[in-house]
């Protein structure tokens, strides 16, 4: 088994990068190949590859032959979430470009995305090792299942006003969690791990991607669009029922609690007072520490999950260490 160098996130990611351009089509019609050309290549930090990756390295598929496969269908399906959600959330950048539906047209969004759902079942199927494909599969579609059910809600939360932090936390386990968690367990199934060892990384996934999500809320309104490539402040403008906003409705008091209340009911032309208004009231009630202590709960129970399997223990440390570095992530 090869052991890993310091170098090795950045290994990972730049193999995965040279199979991906094997993925670009010059194909016509160039209005459904373009888009997808496009936000596979403004950038990303290609968590989830690296993820499906790291799981062939913890069990031993050493060149990668079995797990590169996994590690494209997850990058490709999470980039066709991105479009849809992009459309779903209004969103005019990512990745610190205009989206695909403001620089094409929505319906150029939904088709591209489409497609790309399709193209991730192809990368899936084309893994090698053919014995473990039924249970891929079975993984791979609950996962794009839970991952549309999640937005589903995230949507159907805008415009609720009795939404419960359970309910979110359910909401972003389904939306984000169970990609990260289904990357790790199907790269371990396509390099023939036990179903067992696979769902230890599916757990150790899981509550990574509630750690990142929260990360995302936080970074949504108190990041730098410079670093993050998104608009900041998107959730508030939205009215996403985040746990910054659910928390900071238990923090502060009753006055404060029936302005934000009626803030997260309008959708005003121009946001700016919005807010401002709405991220000092969670400034001021200790909401960015708060969804650091909750972040860094989910990521100490997920060492639970790592340190129950079996595999290379090298390669585990550094799947701990990848994991670190996107909790305190400024992107
Ligand atoms: C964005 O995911 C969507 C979320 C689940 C928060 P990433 O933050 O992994 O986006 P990229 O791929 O690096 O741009
Ligand atoms: C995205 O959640 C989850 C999926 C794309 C499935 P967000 O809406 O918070 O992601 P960003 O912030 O736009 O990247
Ligand atoms: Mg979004
Ligand atoms: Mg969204
Ligand atoms: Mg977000």
């Amino acid at each position: 088994m090869l052991a890993p160098s310091t170098n090795s996130i950045q290994e990972l990611r730049e193999q995965f990068l040279a199979q991906l351009s094997s993925h670009f089509r010059e194909r016509e019609p160039l209005g459904l190949y373009d888009p997808i050309n496009y936000i596979l290549q403004i950038g990303g930090k290609r968590i989830r590859p690296v993820l499906a990756l790291l799981s062939g390295k913890i069990f031993g598929d050493d060149d990668l032959s079995q797990t590169m496969s996994v590690a494209l269908a997850v990058e490709v399906f999470h980039n066709f979430t991105l479009l849809h959600d992009d459309i779903m959330d209004d969103s005019p950048i990512r990745r610190g470009q205009p989206t695909v539906h403001e620089r094409w047209d929505v319906n150029t969004g939904i088709l591209s995305g489409d497609l790309m759902l399709i193209q991730a079942y192809q990368h899936l199927a084309s893994c090698p090792n053919v014995a473990a494909f039924p249970a891929m599969l079975a993984a791979f579609n609950r996962v794009a299942t839970g991952v549309c059910e999640g937005q589903q809600y995230d949507v159907d939360f805008e415009s609720r006003d009795d939404v419960t932090i359970e309910e979110y936390l359910q909401m972003i386990e389904l939306k984000t969690a169970v990609l990260l968690g289904g990357a790790l367990e199907i790269g371990a199934l396509a390099a023939g791990a036990s179903q067992q060892d696979a769902d230890h990384l599916y757990a150790f996934g899981r509550l990574t991607g509630l750690a990142f999500q929260l990360q995302d809320d936080l970074l949504d309104t108190f990041g730098e669009s410079a670093a993050t490539g998104k608009l900041t402040g998107n959730d508030i403008i939205r009215n996403k029922k985040t746990f910054l906003f659910l928390h900071a409705l238990d923090l502060i008091d009753q006055d404060e609690r029936i302005e934000l209340t009626r803030l997260f009911t309008t959708s005003p032309i121009n946001p700016a007072n919005k807010i401002a208004r709405v991220t000092a009231i969670m400034e001021k009630a200790g909401i960015p520490a708060a969804v650091a202590e909750l972040r860094d709960k989910y990521q100490a129970e997920a060492y639970v999950h790592l340190n129950a399997i079996g595999g290379s223990g090298q390669w585990k440390k550094v799947l701990g260490l990848l994991t670190e570095s996107l909790l305190g992530r400024e992107s």
